[in-house]
């Protein structure tokens, strides 16, 4: 039974209010805000090792430019978002250790290698799609300050879908062994982009409140099934073979049939048993690490400031 306290702030909600870091709001809506968008930011900060692994390999100065500002979009992203999180009282430090001792999670796509060049054209096509289409409802978001970090954010991420989608049309035009080279990272990156938008909605453990206090605005499968309706055809485009023999269009649905992802495979990313939740993890601590004699400095100048200011 809601207190009146409650009871007022989800008429607010209901209504379509925003909530500002100073209001009044239920501990369970601050926890959850906090978990959902210091992972987020996570996902970003941890997204750029798969693509940074190719900046010094892009076939092209043009390739390498674009690649280059993608990341440091990335980079960007991520500290709105750490940004939107501290407004809920939690510490940058406290996050960062979250997130290098595993507690916090990042999405589970990172945690697949890049093989080829083709991928990081498959990463803007797929990863930064399915990223757009969960991103672009989280505009609407309840909470002030992640909904105008993702319409900031939102902006971006268009750009980095088309220029993952140019890389692909470019290379299916090429020779037999480029276009291979696609469909090989299709079939690697199909599916683990379609668990990017989390476990199927009747095991998703927070998607009922998370949609009451109008974080979540749609379900998961909502999402993953826009997401496979819209990029089908774009597939059919580039002539490329979906991975999923059960992919048939429903004329009743009006949308796609297609199978289920790997839901064990799903799982024992999350546990940290991907193919490079090691390699992401120990990059980022081993940053976090080389990055102390940095921090040491500046807190030491602030601190000598400080003295001399009050001496
Ligand atoms: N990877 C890792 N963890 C995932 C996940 C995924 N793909 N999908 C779900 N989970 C986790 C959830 O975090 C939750 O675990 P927790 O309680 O420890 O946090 C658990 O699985 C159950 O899932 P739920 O559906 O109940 O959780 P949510 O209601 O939070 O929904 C979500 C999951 C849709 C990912 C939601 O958290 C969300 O929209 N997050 C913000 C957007 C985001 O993170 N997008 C993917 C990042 S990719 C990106 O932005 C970079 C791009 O620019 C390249």
């Amino acid at each position: 039974e809601m207190d009146p306290q409650e009871r007022s702030f989800q008429e607010r909600i209901d209504q379509g209010q925003k909530i500002e870091p100073k209001e009044w709001m239920p501990e369970g809506y601050r926890k959850t805000l906090i978990r959902q968008i210091s992972q987020h930011a996570h996902s970003e900060i941890v997204g750029q090792l798969p693509e940074g692994n190719w900046i010094t390999r892009a076939p092209t100065l043009e390739r390498k430019a674009i690649l280059l500002a993608k990341v440091q979009d990335e980079a960007g992203h991520g500290l709105y978002l750490y940004c939107a999180a501290e407004t809920l009282g939690i510490s940058r430090d406290e996050m960062y250790e979250q997130l290098h001792s595993g507690k916090a999670k990042y999405s589970s796509i990172f945690n697949y290698p890049t093989l080829t060049w083709a991928d990081i054209g498959a990463i803007g096509w797929l990863v930064d799609g399915a990223a757009i289409m969960n991103q672009v409802p989280l505009q609407r978001c309840s909470y002030g300050p992640y909904s105008r970090a993702m319409i900031r954010i939102c902006k971006e991420e268009s750009f980095h879908q088309r220029q993952g989608f140019d890389i692909l049309m470019k290379m299916v035009k090429g020779t037999p062994a480029q276009k291979a080279m696609v469909q090989d990272a299709l079939n690697r990156w199909w599916w683990p982009s379609l668990m990017m938008f989390g476990p199927s909605d009747d095991a998703s453990v927070h998607s009922a409140q998370s949609m009451a206090w109008k974080i979540k605005q749609n379900s998961n499968d909502e999402l993953r099934q826009k997401f496979v309706d819209q990029t089908v055809p774009q597939a059919e485009y580039l002539g490329l073979t979906i991975p999923d023999p059960k992919l048939e269009w429903n004329e009743e649905k009006g949308g796609y049939d297609f199978g289920e992802p790997d839901w064990n495979e799903f799982f024992e990313v999350l546990a940290g048993n991907g193919p490079c939740n090691a390699e992401r993890l120990g990059a980022r601590r081993k940053a976090w690490a080389d990055g102390a004699w940095f921090r040491d400095g500046l807190t030491a100048y602030a601190e000598k400031q400080a003295a001399r200011r009050a001496g």
